[in-house]
C-alpha cells in the first residue's frame, strides 16, 4: 500500500471511530444532571417539600433509598419501609435498611430544624419488618436550633484517595462526640485496625463468590447514563468513583450479567485491597441491644457523625461486609475486644481531595404516598 492510500484508509478509520465514539455514553450520570424537578404530583407545601427532599440525601446501602413517607396531614407523616428495596441477600433481617431509616429520619429533624420545625417522633414499629416504622409531627416552634442544611447537601462517602495520616486525639474526641460507649476507634497502628483490614477483604471475597449477595448488587449496579437517569438510585459509576476510559468502557459494554463473571469479582475484591491500605483507622459504632428503637437512633448516631466530619476534612466509608457474612461476624466481637452489637464499620480518614456528592436520589413524589 503506498503512503498516500494509507492516510486515506486511516484518516476513514479515525473518523469512523470519532462517529462510534460520539454516539457512545460519554459522561458518568451524576446528581448535578438530575434536571429541574419533574412535575409535582403530591400537593406538599413547599416547607414539606424541601424537608424530604432534604432527608433523602441520607445514605443507604447500595444507595436503595428504602423508605416510603405515608402522608396523614401537613407536617404529620409516617417513615416506613419499602419492600421493594430491601436488601435480602445481605441484610436478611432488614437491620441496615432500620440504620438507613435511622439516618434518614436525623436528616429529616435536621432539615425541619433549618425551617423552625421541631419534630416529635413515635416509634411505631414491632418489627424490622412492619411497613410503618415511626410516626413524626413537625411543629413550628419559637427556638430551633437552626442547622446549616448546606452540610446536608455535601455530606457524601468517599472511597478513595484516603491518606494514612493519624488522628489527632480532640479529632477522635470530636468524632467519637463524647459517646465513648458507642463510638471505637482503632488507629492505622492497632492490631484490631490490621485484623478488621485483612477481615474486610476475606468478607468481601466471600460475598463477591456468595451469588444472591452478588446478581443482588447487579440489580443495584447503574453501568449506563439511561438505567441511573430512569431510576435515579443505586451505585453509579460516578458514586462509585470510577471515571476516564474504565467508566467509559463500563458504561457501554457492561451490563448485569458481567457482574456475575470471575473477573468483575475478582476486579471488586482488588479495588477494596487497595481501599483497606489506606485510612487513618476504622470507626465502629455500637449499640447495647438490636431493638427496632436502638437500630433507629445509631442510624441517627452515624449520620450526626457524617454530616460533621467533612468541614475537617475528614471522609467516612462504610464496609459492612464483616458484618454481613457469617464466618466473619461470628469471630468480630472476640477479636477486637468489644461486647456491645457492632452495627456500623467506618473506614475513616482525611482525603487529598474531597470530592462533591455524585450519588443519585429520587424525587420526592416517588417515595411519598397517601
Ligand atoms: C447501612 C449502610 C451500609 C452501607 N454499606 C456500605 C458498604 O458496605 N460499602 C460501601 O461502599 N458503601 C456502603 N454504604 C454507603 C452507601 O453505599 C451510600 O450511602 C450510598 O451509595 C449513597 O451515597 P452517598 O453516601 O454518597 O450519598 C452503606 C451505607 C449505609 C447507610
Amino acid at each position: 500500500m503506498n503512503r498516500k492510500k494509507f492516510l486515506t484508509i486511516a484518516g476513514i478509520a479515525v473518523a469512523a471511530g470519532g462517529a462510534y465514539y460520539i454516539s457512545t455514553d460519554k459522561s458518568n450520570f451524576t446528581r448535578a444532571d438530575i434536571k429541574g424537578t419533574p412535575a409535582e404530583k403530591f400537593p406538599l407545601l413547599p416547607d414539606e417539600r424541601t424537608i424530604l427532599y432534604l432527608a433523602s440525601l441520607a445514605p443507604s446501602g447500595h444507595n436503595t433509598q428504602p423508605w416510603l413517607v405515608k402522608y396523614i396531614k401537613p407536617f404529620h407523616w409516617i417513615v416506613g419501609t419499602d419492600k421493594n428495596k430491601w436488601l435480602p441477600a445481605v441484610d436478611p433481617n432488614q437491620r441496615e435498611t432500620i440504620l438507613s431509616i435511622g439516618a434518614f429520619i436525623q436528616t429529616l429533624e435536621y432539615a425541619a430544624g433549618s425551617l423552625g420545625y421541631n419534630c416529635q417522633f413515635n416509634v411505631i414499629a414491632a418489627t424490622n419488618q412492619d411497613e410503618n416504622i415511626i410516626e413524626v409531627q413537625l411543629v413550628k416552634a419559637a427556638r430551633v436550633v437552626k442547622y446549616d442544611t448546606q452540610k446536608i447537601k455535601n455530606r457524601r462517602t468517599v472511597r478513595s484517595g484516603y491518606l494514612a495520616d493519624p488522628f489527632k486525639k480532640e479529632i477522635v474526641d470530636f468524632m467519637r462526640n463524647g459517646e465513648p460507649d458507642y463510638f471505637h476507634f482503632f488507629p492505622n497502628t492497632a492490631k484490631e485496625h490490621l485484623w478488621l483490614n485483612e477481615q474486610t477483604i476475606e468478607a468481601n471475597r466471600i460475598q463477591s463468590y456468595r451469588d444472591a449477595a452478588q446478581s443482588e448488587l447487579a440489580n443495584w449496579i447503574r453501568f449506563s447514563r439511561k438505567d441511573a437517569a430512569q431510576h435515579l438510585d443505586g451505585l453509579t459509576l460516578a458514586s462509585m468513583e470510577v471515571e476516564g476510559i474504565p467508566a467509559w468502557y463500563l458504561r457501554n459494554f457492561y451490563d448485569k450479567k458481567d457482574v456475575m463473571k470471575k473477573s468483575f469479582r475478582e476486579q471488586s475484591i482488588e479495588k477494596v485491597v487497595q481501599q483497606v491500605s489506606k485510612s487513618a483507622g476504622w470507626l465502629l459504632i455500637t449499640s447495647k441491644d438490636n431493638s427496632i428503637a436502638t437500630l433507629l437512633e445509631t442510624g441517627k448516631k452515624m449520620q450526626r457523625l457524617f454530616l460533621k466530619v467533612r468541614d475537617k476534612g475528614i471522609a467516612i466509608h462504610p464496609m459492612t461486609q464483616v458484618l454481613e457474612e457469617a464466618t466473619t461476624s461470628r469471630v468480630l466481637n472476640q477479636s477486637i475486644g468489644i461486647s456491645d452489637n457492632v452495627q456500623f464499620i467506618l473506614r475513616t480518614g482525611y482525603v487529598k481531595n474531597y470530592p462533591l456528592p455524585v450519588s443519585l436520589r429520587r424525587p420526592v413524589d416517588w417515595f411519598v404516598h397517601t
